[in-house]
């Protein structure tokens, strides 16, 4: 047994908890579910599951979750507790609704997984109903999450994108053709820069950063005047450029001697089997939810920092910008050509 599991101090007498998943899906939001549900059990709390996130606790769509009830969901992308973005929760009618869904189970304390969306709800209704305790689990392919080094998702996420790209480089060098490719990130660059890294893309052009179409079309010539004889481009959806689309048809015909193609690889990102690495941080993000439940942590988010289990506000998750990664923007740009 891990030491993680020996250090356990219960200080407070929790007995009935929710789980539910809210937002986008996320690979690794199952392996996160069944954690929960295992470690609760293992822990003597009986788990209740609450379907179709935020909207299901307004209806009282709750199920009881026992060991057998998450079997063979390990592997499995989506979540088999459904979700979704609820309207209504946004409402002060619908959260007193959702808190007498729970009462009318005995819930005492919710596990919430999701994003940002999410837990802007999770922190409303802590303030609203402070004996509801409430912590948050990160699952969002976006990585945008502030207390975390990685979300769970992201990283199944990049690997989908990156086996895109790689396929999309056969055909691009084939027929020697410039291609963007635009993979997910309404606010987030991480899928783009790991993608863009990852596949040893010539470009990449991110929310985060101002990107203008002169400087990636000089990168772009700098690399044909090299003898480069195809290129590819990742472009994050929310690239101020407005995605691969618009900058495809911005730099076109500065490039008269390349067909220029556009990919966008969109929910294909969202789903698949998580990758090792998703199932492993879900797995100690579920466990870490239930403890925090379980030493009276309410109105937080837990994350991994450096391999260890932190606990970050809600506010704090929510409001403070997770800054993308440097030293890989930088060398991003080195190798690029
Ligand atoms: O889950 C996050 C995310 O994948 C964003 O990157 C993307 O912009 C958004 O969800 C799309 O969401 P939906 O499929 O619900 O429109």
């Amino acid at each position: 047994m891990s030491k993680e599991i020996k250090k356990t101090k219960e200080t407070n007498e929790i007995k009935r908890i929710g789980v539910f998943t809210s937002g986008g899906d996320a690979p690794g939001m199952n392996a996160a579910v069944r954690a929960v549900v295992r470690y609760a059990t293992y822990k003597g709390l009986h788990v209740y599951g609450i379907n179709r996130g935020y909207e299901g606790m307004i209806d009282g769509d709750i199920e009881r979750l026992e060991t057998k009830s998450v079997r063979n969901i390990i592997h499995r992308g989506g979540t088999i507790l459904k979700t979704a973005r609820s309207k209504e929760f946004m409402t002060k009618e619908g959260r007193k609704q959702a808190y007498e869904s729970l009462k009318s189970y005995d819930i005492e304390g919710c596990i919430a997984i999701g994003g940002n969306g999410t837990f802007t709800g999770g922190k409303v209704f802590c303030q609203e109903f402070p004996d509801m305790k409430f912590i948050g689990v990160p699952g969002t392919i976006d990585n945008d999450i502030f207390g975390t080094d990685y979300t769970i998702g992201f990283d199944t996420a990049v690997n989908t994108a990156i086996e895109a790209v790689d396929r999309i480089r056969d055909t691009a060098d084939a027929h020697s053709r410039l291609f963007f490719i635009e993979v997910m990130g309404r606010h987030s660059g991480a899928i783009a820069l790991y993608t863009g890294i990852g596949s040893g893309a010539s470009g990449i052009l991110l929310p985060e950063i101002s990107s203008d179409s002169e400087s990636l079309i000089k990168l772009l010539k700098k690399g044909i005047k090299r003898k480069k004889l195809f290129s590819l481009v990742v472009v994050a959806e929310g690239d101020e450029t407005g995605g691969a689309m618009a900058i495809a048809e911005k730099v076109r015909k500065e490039f008269p001697h390349f067909e220029t193609k556009v990919a966008i690889i969109g929910h294909l990102q969202r789903g698949g089997s998580p990758s090792a690495q998703d199932r492993i941080l879900a797995t100690r993000l579920g466990y870490g939810a239930v403890e925090g439940l379980l030493k009276g942590k309410t109105n937080v988010m837990v994350g991994s920092i450096n391999n260890r289990l932190e606990y970050a506000s809600f506010d704090d998750a929510i409001t403070k910008k997770k800054p993308l990664n440097q030293d890989l923007l930088e060398l991003a740009e080195i190798l690029a050509l």
